[in-house]
């Protein structure tokens, strides 16, 4: 049992919050699943099955879309990779871009699996409707489930996915590529993306920390929320909150898809706090190589990006002053980036 503490949580609290989540994750479900079952039906869909469908949809894909930098990047990227006659398989259709590119730059076939049967139907639509349904095939699977021989005709030549959030590994790139490269890629096959880069540097703002902490609040002490905060990363625009990065940049881990593994790791990194401060966190971005030598990145100047930076916050913000040494542990696991054994050590002013 959790014991209740000042800002702790106690058992039935956080009972109540799952049982909510779920019971919430059920009624769209069960909303999708009769709207599939009945083929949608002949007319216009209820008020209640459209917003179970909007609810399905997240809305970055509309922000990810208008994204001309990332679009051009993969367009790119696609044509200069893409194999002759190759067979490519697209993970994560969304509307059907990267698959309607591939198709565009010349590739054999196509398929295009995506988790969401909503998306997977658009995906359907919008090839259809530019007459691309005989080179591309949607299916409605995750790629975990997609079956050689059944779901597409052979191992892919390519296979290209954009399943990156604003701290790379959030959407679950590293298993999803290691299973596709395992079980869905010919022998000397393409992924592309290739590769991905973390860096990050420390960040004193206490408008960002407080998108995470609180403790009063009209008078009234609501700091048990706080056992509900986020440890570990979430998406910021930097450039939209009062800020001060007190460090130099430093990489903080990197991931080679086609070689590398996908398991849950840790690196020591260490930070060189260049000012006076208090550190709230650190500020994280990627650079992803999608390969043919074009790279994506969302670091905190390139305002056009759609992928926001990551807020990877601390349990305490720190007090720093500048030529302090700050070494922690740096987590990617289950998803998710976050720190753990902060240590900082003093240097006397002046004597960096
Ligand atoms: C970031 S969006 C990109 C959509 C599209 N590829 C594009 O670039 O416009 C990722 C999509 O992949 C889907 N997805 C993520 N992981 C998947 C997986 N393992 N199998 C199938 N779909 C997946 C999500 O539901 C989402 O629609």
């Amino acid at each position: 049992m959790l014991s209740t503490s000042e800002n702790g949580l106690n058992a039935r609290l956080l009972l109540a919050s799952m049982q909510t989540a779920l019971d919430s994750a059920r009624e769209s479900m069960d909303t999708i699943r009769d709207m599939l079952a009945t083929g949608g039906g002949s007319g216009e869909p209820d008020e209640a099955a459209l917003a179970a469908a909007i609810r399905s949809v997240p809305r970055w894909h509309f922000a990810m879309l208008n994204d001309l930098e990332r679009s051009d990047a993969y367009a790119v990227a696609l044509e200069r990779v893409l194999p002759p006659n190759a067979h490519v398989l697209d993970i994560g259709s969304g509307t059907g871009l990267l698959a309607m590119m591939v198709a565009r730059a010349g590739a054999a076939s196509v398929t295009t699996c995506e988790q969401n049967p909503m998306l997977a139907e658009v995906t359907r639509q919008i090839v259809a409707k530019h007459g691309l349904s005989d080179v591309i095939t949607v299916v409605a699977k995750r790629s975990v489930d997609l079956v050689v021989g059944v779901d597409m005709p052979r191992r892919a030549d390519l296979i290209v996915s954009e399943i990156v959030d604003c701290g790379l590994i959030g959407e679950g790139v590293l298993p999803t590529v290691e299973h596709a490269r395992e079980h869905l890629l010919a022998p000397g096959g393409v992924l592309l993306p290739e590769s991905g880069r973390v860096f990050g540097a420390l960040l004193d703002s206490v408008a960002v920390d407080r998108l995470n902490r609180v403790q009063f609040a009209g008078g009234f002490d609501v700091g048990l929320l706080n056992g509900l905060a986020t440890r570990g990363h979430f998406p910021v625009r930097l450039n939209t909150w009062p800020h001060r990065v007190l460090s130099p940049t430093a990489e903080l881990c990197s991931f080679d898809f086609a070689r590398g593994s996908a398991a849950d790791g840790s690196a020591e990194v260490e930070l060189h706090a260049a000012e006076d401060g208090v550190a709230h966190g650190m500020v994280v971005w990627f650079e992803m190589s999608l390969g043919g030598g074009i790279v994506l990145r969302n670091s905190p100047d390139n305002l056009a990006s759609h992928w926001m930076q990551a807020f990877v916050p601390f349990v305490e913000p720190i007090e720093l002053s500048a030529g302090d040494r700050v070494e922690m542990l740096f987590s990617w696991q289950n998803c998710r980036l976050s720190v753990s054994k902060i240590n900082v050590s003093t240097t006397m002013k002046g004597m960096q």
